[in-house]
């Protein structure tokens, strides 16, 4: 039995989406079961050449033999959850927890036209900050009353337990990342909710003694989408010259990017304490190693900077990504994990 958590080491897009998918094919995970926010984080998945960006549907829906789940913790926009289950044809696997809250049309209502939230935050205007106030003041609905959702509705910690009982392996699926998190990130410019590797256990019912490895992970130069600080920040010209030029999954709008910050990723580490640190977008420090699937085929300066990772943050760097594609990485876990 495994128990695994994935989670981000920045503002969120790190490519949590990626990995989830790659360890759910690679391992064989009974079950992948989404924490986190809600329909707020967007998480892409390129399968076989198919790009797809999920709010709902947990990223390992890409191996049919697993069982996908949302979390108690989750919360759920039904008409999305609809949409995406049809798109991935995966009505006869995933399930809902009895006990997850709604996002309801008067959330996302609330949240676009309150300036706080969408204009000076930054907000995704998905409703996630209000239905998140209304589950604190215990009036949001759940999912057993969404007559759509009835035919979803599972105990997922049961079902959770019982897989690692009987020897499977499950993949936590994480949203956002330390700084975005309600606790940790740069407030107020933070989602409704922590969003560490911690309150991803409490999200869909492991205890923190269950967990067996968290996977942090960071991008080789971060991003961040929305307002509030950006301490290593380059310029637009930089980022367009350099061709680091992205666009949020959720709301389409033009990521910030900047340098790796070494002080960030140490506070990352420290609050997530991961097993392993996996690395993605490696193809924009060295291009020629994009899809790489070797160390070996990395330049000098992209080992060296794995080298410095893992120097500072005392952590093995199982996972390099070196592209969109699912199989697109260098899986080092073997060599490195005892
Ligand atoms: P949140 O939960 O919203 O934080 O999202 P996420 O961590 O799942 O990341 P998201 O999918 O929103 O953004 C990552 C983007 O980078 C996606 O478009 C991925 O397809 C892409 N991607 C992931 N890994 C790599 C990589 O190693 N190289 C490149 N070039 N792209 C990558
Ligand atoms: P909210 O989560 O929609 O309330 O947005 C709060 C802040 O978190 C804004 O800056 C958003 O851009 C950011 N944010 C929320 N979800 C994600 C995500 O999945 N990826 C990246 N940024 C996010
Ligand atoms: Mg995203």
């Amino acid at each position: 039995m495994t128990c695994l958590i994935v989670c981000g080491g920045q503002w969120g897009d790190e490519g949590k989406g990626k990995i989830v998918a790659y360890l759910t094919l690679k391992d064989n995970a009974a079950i992948t079961c989404r924490a986190g926010t809600g329909p707020n984080a967007g998480h892409t998945v390129t399968y076989k050449g198919r790009k797809r960006g999920l709010s709902q549907v947990p990223s390992g829906y890409v191996n049919e033999n697993t069982l996908l789940r949302l979390g108690p913790g989750f919360l759920v926009d039904p008409e999305k959850f609809l949409k995406e289950v049809e798109l991935t044809n995966t009505k006869t696997r995933i399930g809902v927890d009895r006990r997850c809250a709604i996002v309801e049309q008067k959330h996302i209502q609330a949240e676009t036209s309150s300036e706080h939230l969408s204009k000076t935050l930054g907000t995704t205007k998905t409703g996630i900050g209000p239905a998140s106030a209304d589950r604190v003041l215990r009036v949001a609905q759940r999912a057993t009353e969404i007559e759509s959702l009835k035919p979803f509705v599972r105990d997922v910690p049961k079902e959770i337990h019982d897989a690692l009982d009987s020897g499977g392996f499950v993949c936590v699926e994480g949203s956002q990342g330390y700084g975005l998190s309600l606790y940790y990130g740069t407030y107020p410019f933070v989602t409704a909710k922590d969003t560490t590797a911690g309150t991803f256990a409490a999200d869909v019912g492991v205890g923190p003694k269950q967990v067996d490895h968290v996977i942090l992970v960071f991008k080789a130069f971060p991003t961040r989408v929305g307002g509030g600080s950006f301490p290593t920040e380059m310029s637009l010209e930089e980022a367009d010259h350099r061709g680091f030029v992205e666009y949020g999954t959720v709301t389409g709008r033009r990521r910030r990017v900047g340098k790796f910050d070494m002080e960030q990723a140490t506070e990352a580490v420290r609050v997530n304490c991961p097993t392993q640190i996996a690395l993605t977008f490696i193809d924009r420090l060295d291009p020629q190693a994009s899809k790489a699937r070797q160390l070996h085929e990395l330049n000098d300066e992209a080992q060296r900077f794995i080298e410095e990772l893992e120097g500072t943050l005392k952590r093995p760097v199982t996972l390099v990504s070196t592209g969109p594609e699912v199989y697109d990485i260098i899986d080092l876990r073997k060599e490195k994990i005892p």
